[in-house]
Formats: C-alpha cells, structure tokens, sequence
C-alpha cells in the first residue's frame, strides 16, 4: 500500500484549522480574556424564520408515513433547481433546472469538481486567495500557475495571453480581498478562456453583497461563459447554512469539448460519489426564495453590511490601507507596522484579544496584509472596533 504522495506536499494544516487551533491554546492559556473571532467567515445570525418554518414541516413530513421520503434525487430536488432557476431568471439569465445541481456547499464541489478533469491540466490560480483551490489541487498533483493580485491591480489580475491555462479559478467578490470583477473585466476572462480552450471555475459564494454598478454577481452575466465556466454557490454566507450545508453547481450544457458533455461528467460523478443534499435542508433552501425569505436574508446581510462598514471607517481613522467590505464581507488590510502576517496575528490576538486571519495564509502576495470578517455580531464588531483603536492610535 502506498499513500498519494502529494498530500507530503501540503501544509501541514489547512489554514483555518491552524487558526482554530492557535486561538484554542490562547484562550486556554488565558481563560480571563474575552477573545473576539473576526478570523474564519462564519456567520453568526440565526437561519432566517422561513428557512426554519420550511425545515420543521419538512421534519414533520419525513415523521409521517405518507409523506416520509427516502433517497432523494442525488443532483438535488426539482423544487430548489427549479427556486434557483427563477433566482438566475430574475437576474436576466437563463438557465435549465437540470444545469443546477445541488450540494453540501461550495467547498466540497470546488475540491470534487477536480474528479472530472485530469491531472495533466494547468491550473491558473489568483494569489491571494481561498486556499481550497491550491491545496485540492496539489493532491491531485496538478501543475500550479499563480495570477498575481496585488495592491497595484486593485487584486484583481486580468488574463495575459503569454499564459496558457487549462484550469482556470475566479473568486469574485474574493475572498480574501473583497475585489470584485466588473462585468466588462469577466468579459476578458471568459475571451481568454475561450480562446485558450480552457474550463473557468467561478466561485461566487460571496456574490449577494455585491451592490456596486457594473460589477458582476454571476459569471453568466458574460457572452460566451455557458461554453467555458462553471458556477458555485453558497447558502452559507447569505442565508446563515454554514453549519446546515447547502449549494449549487451550475453545469451548463453548452459547455462541451467534441462530444463529451461536462454536465453529463458531473452528473455521472455525482450520481456515483454522492447521495444528495438531506430533503430538509433543501426544503430550507428553497425558503430562501420566498419574499418572505428574501426579505429576511437581506435584513441579515445588511448586519453583516453594517459590520463591514465599521471596520471600514476604523481602518479610515487610523490611516490604515484596506481594500474589500463594500461588495463583500472582507475587509483586507494591509499589517501596521508589521511586514509579516502571522506577527501582526499574534500581536493582534495578545493585545486586543481580537482574531482574524494573516493574509499569507491566502498566498504569498497575501503577505504583509491581514483579512476581519464582518460576520461577527454588531456588538463584537463594535468592541474590536474599539480594541483595534485603541491599540493603533497610541
Ligand atoms: C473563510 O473564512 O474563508 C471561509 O469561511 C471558508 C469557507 O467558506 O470554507
């Protein structure tokens, strides 16, 4: 027996882990202290009362014999593909309901998605950015390409035909940045990718907090991304799932090389790999497009807005760079007075009692930059507000 020797070349933990586990051992070393975590982006607001109506009938179906189901559709039920389908509509793209398939969250999809293409593929991935892409790839032995995201490009790299990339990852608005694509800017993605013969993983997990003008919520807002791109998206950010475990993936049918269809690959995989989403949980998701529930997760994102903001206009008093917390839950800023993320973390954690996560952990460009999540509560927003102050205005 032999293991895959390409898990030898990971780091030894996944970020958020070594994370968790630095701050564990602090707040056990000091029980007194009142710890603040602005690190993993986990939210904090309870599932909205629709989901949570949804979810209870859904309980007393499967509690009675008439109404209690079984196996379920692996690539989710038609009442959600159908929801998210009305959800794309009304945004003015048209999707077939067996483009979507339903998930445990985007997480696990953008690892799994990687079954279906080989691993004689180039990979072109953003630095910084969400660690999933790099490391499932190097476990599957994937040759690595980074696009350089910097402060000179507003983080946001644009395709540079010298590259030749078969596998290509966008994460828009990106986590960790909170740099958000254009529309116009997607466009040269996807003509690139085209032009290249190249699949565009886009990952739009974060794409409800986008609100600026002319900025792009989803990759099929372009000409031409049904033949090159795959979406994936989250209920965990937007409707409080991050604990319940709900996606979708959008597969569309145009996009095919000669007569293999990719939508037919993931179907294939899927039915094979994976045994579908619980129906209560997808009952919950689906409440999610009620006005009823839409109301309620936009009164739980304009919090987490709120928050944003707050640390926004913290890291204005001080004078300290920032880029994000606009169209996006992450505010990215750059160390004070520190050229080296995990210092300013520790110093961080032991001088404010507040966490967050240092920017190389996203990458090497992350270095010297530092990532606050707005999903906290407003009081603890607040209060780490005030900490961070008051540390940095000495
Ligand atoms: C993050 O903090 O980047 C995310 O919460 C991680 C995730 O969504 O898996």
């Amino acid at each position: 027996m032999k293991f895959n020797e390409n898990y030898r070349k990971l780091k030894e933990s996944y970020l958020f882990s070594a994370v968790a586990h630095k701050v564990s051992a602090y707040t056990a070393a000091h029980p007194d202290k009142k710890v603040l975590k602005m690190g993993i982006g986990d939210v904090t607001l309870p599932l909205p009362p629709a989901v949570v109506s949804a979810m209870q009938a859904a309980v007393a179906e499967m509690g009675t014999k008439e109404t209690f189901r079984g196996y379920g559709p692996e690539q989710g039920y038609d009442f959600l593909r159908e929801s998210i389908r009305g959800y794309y509509t009304r945004r003015g793209i048209s999707l077939a309901a067996d483009e979507i398939f339903i998930s445990d969250g985007a997480k696990s999809d953008l690892g799994n998605i990687l079954d279906i293409f080989s691993v004689d593929n180039t990979v072109l991935i953003p630095d910084p950015v969400y660690p999933v892409y790099v490391d499932t790839n190097v476990m599957a032995g994937r040759r690595i390409l980074f696009a350089d995201a910097t402060e000179e490009n507003g983080f946001l790299p644009m395709p540079d035909d010298g590259v030749k990339a078969d596998i290509i990852y966008i994460c828009s608005p990106n986590n960790p940045t909170g740099a958000a694509y254009s529309v116009a800017q997607l466009q040269e993605w996807v003509n690139y990718a085209r032009k290249q013969g190249a699949v565009i993983l886009y990952d739009a997990a974060y794409e409800r907090f986008v609100s600026g003008q002319g900025l792009a919520r989803s990759i099929f807002e372009t000409e031409g991304a049904e033949e090159c791109a795959i979406e994936f998206c989250s209920f965990s950010k937007t409707a409080g799932f991050t604990g319940t475990r709900c996606g979708y993936t959008v597969v569309p049918h145009a996009l095919r090389r000669g007569d293999v269809s990719c939508n037919k690959l993931w179907l294939r995989r899927q039915t094979t790999k994976f045994n579908g989403v619980p129906y209560i949980v997808q009952r919950g998701a689906a409440a999610v497009f009620t006005a009823e529930g839409e109301r309620q997760v936009e009164e739980n994102l304009s919090v987490y807005r709120r928050n944003a903001r707050r640390l926004t206009d913290c890291m204005d008093v001080l004078g300290i760079r920032y880029t994000g917390g606009k169209n996006s839950p992450y505010v990215w800023l750059k160390c004070p007075g520190f050229a080296d993320s995990r210092k300013f973390f520790d110093y961080l954690l032991e001088e404010a009692n507040v966490v967050g996560t240092p920017g190389s952990g996203f990458g090497k460009n992350g270095q010297g930059w530092f990532r606050l999540t707005a999903f906290s509560s407003e009081e603890a927003t607040e209060e780490a507000v005030f900490r961070i102050k008051k540390l940095f205005s000495k």
